[in-house]
């Protein structure tokens, strides 16, 4: 059912199974022709819940594992992140393409879903069983426009120009590629289409969230700008996150 729905979602290379994020590290595709830039990331001192790989200054966090993921659906949430005030936020029309990028349990997913009757939800992650999850949820709330697809780690593995927008909530900061992940984005996005990301405000010691799960503006233009896209705003309507709107350029 799974190989179903990432057949459904046109999803490239569906039969490789992404890295398991517990072992040692592979390298990412090589797309050079041969050819190999130098890494963007050095290594350093691993913070206690970070992986000691940095990228343009920031330590990236461990990935959260799926073993947590009931915690993803705490009802605080609800008061703390404002859900349907961020998909209000996404100015969907109904008939979009909408990546959740990282979607874990599909906190967002189920939410973007019933906005968009006549499109569909990618919801992307690289814990099958954070997929599990998502399908079955699926089933059980007749939700046929959700879409879970397997990731790998440096490659959501989406069509080219294939999506309207993307959604990134609390996720970014822990992919351990995040130069060929936001470049793999950016491919996936049609011309004129969005990219969103949701992330703890760095600048804000009062936001009581580890600093490596939190971002500051100016590093999250940094890091996708050099990717390719063009910063839109940054609408501030959350009471303890960054709601950042960025676009591929027409
Ligand atoms: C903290 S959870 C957030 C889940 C969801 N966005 C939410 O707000 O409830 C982060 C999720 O990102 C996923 N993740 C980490 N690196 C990823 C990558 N490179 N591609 C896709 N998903 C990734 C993890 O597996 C995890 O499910």
């Amino acid at each position: 059912m799974l190989a179903a729905a990432l057949a459904a979602a046109g999803c490239q290379a569906q039969h490789t199974p992404p890295r398991d994020t517990t072992s040692a590290l592979t390298p990412p595709r090589d797309t050079s022709g041969g050819f190999r830039a130098p890494s963007p990331y050095t290594e350093g001192a691993a913070s206690a819940d970070g992986t000691g790989r940095y990228y343009m200054g920031r330590e990236i966090a461990r990935v959260m594992d799926h073993r947590g993921a009931a915690w993803l659906e705490r009802p605080e949430r609800e008061r703390t992140e404002l859900p349907a005030l961020v998909v209000e936020n996404l100015d969907l029309q109904g008939d979009e393409i909408v990546a959740d990028i990282g979607a874990g349990t599909g906190y967002f997913t189920f939410r973007i879903a019933p906005l968009v009757p006549q499109g569909r939800v990618l919801a992307v992650d690289i814990q099958p069983q954070m997929l599990s999850i998502l399908e079955r949820r699926a089933e059980e709330e007749a939700m046929p426009n959700v879409a879970p697809v397997w990731g790998a780690e440096d490659d959501p593995r989406l069509q080219t120009e294939s999506v309207d927008v993307t959604l990134i909530v609390d996720a970014y900061h822990e992919f351990f590629y995040p130069r060929e992940m936001a470049e793999a984005i950016y491919d996936a996005t049609r011309p004129g289409g969005r990219l969103v990301l949701v992330e703890y405000r760095a600048e804000d010691p009062s936001v009581p969230i580890r600093r490596l799960h939190k971002m500051s503006e100016a590093q999250v233009r940094r890091e996708l700008e050099a990717a390719g896209f063009r910063f839109v705003e940054n609408r501030d309507f959350l009471p303890q996150q960054h709601f950042l709107v960025f676009e591929r350029p027409a």
